[in-house]
């Protein structure tokens, strides 16, 4: 038993150690959330101070979906049946790898085919194969997320609007009083994570500083040690690529934001630091592999050409800057799922993990293996059929070009 003034004292150290994780977490959440947020925040591990852990002597592992693009067709038989597919893709990658974390990269939703007035609810479907599995995430924004939707033409021709299959509880156009169900604006970033984070304990997800909106998921995420918190074994940066209501871009008030956090937290640049985001940025072109000529390239679809951010800012040469930096993962181009070397880091594609969105290759999902001491980071391709390629070591140094 523990005396009270243990207790008291216990209570007042973990005030002030929360205070300061308060100051050093760079969210500014709604007033609901944070709330929300407090009322579980006594629990044990929570997201609230933006740690992960990794047990000493072992590694940790990420699975990361990228463009699942739940929500399509929902008046059609093949609109949900791909979610179904969607979902047993996941399931398959997460009992097979059994990740200790899991990074929605982006197009989590085509909200541009949704006719129901919140996306939040085939947000939520793609986020509960992990959740049901109790494993944390994060998520960060592709260019389909938040976009309204775009009315069928075929829907003004003889054919008129099909009779739509709403999930439940959606309010389907007519339905809902006033004409308001005729008006898909679209679910808007800040709305979708908000209902992201309201009703998910697991979720490491983050609205990101106020003064870097429209962008919304922009944070960083510790990665530690169990046994000593104060050795950082690696910093993973979540970053909002934009698309959809605003252009295609990192601003450069997140590339400012970037610099300052990491000047900050990782000041000389002795923690490593991955990047993720979804929609890839000019560099990528710079190393894509031409004419076949895969050079130090590793991947298993060179299909497409990369479809880059619409304008550089200033953030690629940061991430150039600092010798921290590994890797970059972006999703996008379902077409692609290399890693090529460029300049102090890698840039990777993940792989086209949903049965939505254009193109038929076979899905699968990228995983990522963390190992400290020393720090290694390595990734291969787990694919719906359980086969593995495409393994690659990414903290291997890479200075050539
Ligand atoms: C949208 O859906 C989510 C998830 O089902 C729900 O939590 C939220 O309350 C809904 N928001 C509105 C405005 O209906
Ligand atoms: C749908 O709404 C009803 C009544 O509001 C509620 O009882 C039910 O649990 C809801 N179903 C889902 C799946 O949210
Ligand atoms: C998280 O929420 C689920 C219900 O969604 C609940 O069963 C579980 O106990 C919660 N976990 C924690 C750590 O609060
Ligand atoms: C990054 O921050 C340093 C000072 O901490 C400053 O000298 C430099 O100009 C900044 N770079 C950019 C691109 O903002
Ligand atoms: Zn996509």
């Amino acid at each position: 038993m523990m005396s009270p003034f243990h207790i008291s004292a216990i209570a007042l150290i973990s005030l002030i150690l929360r205070l300061i994780l308060t100051v050093h977490s760079y969210n500014s959440p709604l007033d609901e959330l944070s709330k929300i947020r407090r009322r579980i925040s006594h629990r044990t591990s929570t997201p609230e101070d933006s740690t992960l852990h990794v047990q000493p002597g072992s590694s940790f592992k990420v699975a990361l979906f990228a463009d699942l693009h739940f929500g399509e067709d929902a008046w059609t038989e093949w609109g949900p049946r791909q979610d179904v597919n969607s979902i047993k893709v996941m399931s398959t990658v997460l009992d097979e790898e059994q990740p200790d974390f899991v990074v929605y990269l982006g197009d989590v939703v085509t909200a541009n085919n949704i006719p129901i007035q919140n996306s939040s609810l085939y947000w939520d479907q793609a986020i509960s194969p992990t959740r049901d599995r109790g494993i944390p995430w994060a998520s960060v924004f592709g260019n389909h997320d938040d976009m309204p939707f775009e009315w069928p033409m075929e829907w003004f021709s003889s054919t008129g609007i099909p009779p739509l299959h709403c999930p439940v509880n959606a309010s389907c156009p007519g339905e809902s009083e006033g004409g308001k169900g005729c008006s898909f604006k679209g679910t808007t970033r800040l709305e979708l994570m908000m209902n992201e984070l309201k009703m998910n304990n697991l979720s490491y997800s983050k609205f990101g500083p106020k003064d870097l909106w429209p962008s919304v998921s922009n944070y960083v995420l510790k990665l530690s040690s169990t046994d000593d918190p104060e050795s950082v074994v690696a910093y993973m940066y979540f970053l909002d690529s934009g698309g959809g209501s605003y252009p295609e871009v990192i601003s450069n008030a997140q590339a400012e934001w970037f610099n300052r956090t990491s000047q900050e937290i990782n000041p000389n640049s002795r923690v490593p630091e991955i990047i993720f985001w979804h929609i890839p940025n000019q560099a990528y072109k710079t190393v894509a592999p031409r004419f076949y000529a895969h050079r130090n390239c590793i991947g298993s679809m060179f299909v497409e050409k990369v479809s880059a951010q619409e304008a550089e800012t200033g953030m690629m040469k940061l991430l150039e800057g600092r010798s921290s930096v590994k890797a970059v993962f972006v999703g996008h181009n379902h077409g692609l799922d290399w890693c090529c070397p460029y300049k102090n880091m890698w840039l990777c594609y993940a792989r086209h993990s949903g049965y939505g969105g254009y193109g038929n290759w076979p899905r699968g999902a990228r995983i990522l293996e963390i190992t400290q001491q020393p720090f290694s980071l390595k990734s291969w391709i787990r694919m719906e059929d359980g086969y593995v390629h495409s393994e690659v070591l990414l903290s291997s140094s890479t200075r050539k070009e």
